[in-house]
């Protein structure tokens, strides 16, 4: 049998998703220790491989085929674009992208303003701003630390993620619109999806029993 390879967000998303697995039974032992430099994690007995990758790379290696399956936030699924089959809401992870600024500027999107916008997610702010609202803006295209840009001059607002509110918060800001809501999401290569069909399909439905479960 052909191992089934998991590209797993570094960091929260890739706890909970091998929680979530370990609740399926499958589990995976190597990446459990933490002081081991390996990158692919392998369960020999049940033929799945994993390993772990920036968020905006996940899609990546799933389009080519690299994974056969990954898990990443919706977020990162739309900025990048990949030709992948999003299968599952895997519902932790929750979020919201929004448009965030002092509360001043909300009267500049009020009036659609020609307004600089900084953001981790060009392609989510432009699509917003300019198939959604109509509305004339400019883009700036940040790394990190979004909520600086507002504060210091860069930009009148942002487009980022809001999870808690409390960056914001802290920071003299405020949601200004909410753009979409966020999760985390299973995507499936597409030729794995039909080559792998019954695998994948079988752990996609594992997990929705599971979700249901857990909703209850
Ligand atoms: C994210 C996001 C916000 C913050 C929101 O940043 O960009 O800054 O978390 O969370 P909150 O609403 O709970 O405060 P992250 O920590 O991922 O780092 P970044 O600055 O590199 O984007």
């Amino acid at each position: 049998m052909k191992y089934l390879t998991f590209a797993l967000t570094k960091g929260r998303l890739a706890s909970k998703t091998l929680e979530m697995l370990e609740n399926l039974g499958i589990t995976c032992e190597e990446m459990k220790d933490k002081d081991s430099r390996k990158l692919v994690f392998v369960n020999e007995e049940l033929k799945l491989k994993f390993f772990l990758a920036k968020g905006p790379d996940v899609p990546t290696y799933v389009e080519y085929g690299a994974a056969d399956i990954g898990v990443v936030g919706k977020d990162t699924i739309v900025e990048e674009g990949r030709k992948v089959h999003e299968v599952l809401d895997l519902s932790f992870g929750t979020c919201r992208m929004c448009v965030c600024g002092p509360k001043s500027a909300k009267e500049l999107l009020e009036h659609k303003e020609l307004i600089r916008v900084a953001t981790k997610y060009p392609k989510i702010a432009k699509d917003y701003f300019y198939n959604k609202k109509h509305q004339t803006v400019e883009i700036i295209k940040m790394n990190g630390s979004i909520e600086l840009a507002p504060i210091v001059g860069l930009s009148e607002v942002i487009v980022d993620i809001v999870e808690t509110g409390s960056t914001l918060k802290e920071n003299g800001l405020v949601v200004l619109e909410e753009v979409c809501p966020l999760s985390a999401r299973m995507i499936v290569n597409p030729v794995s999806m039909r080559m792998e069909n019954e695998r994948i399909k079988e752990l996609i439905s594992k997990l929705r029993a599971l979700l249901q479960e857990e909703n209850k």
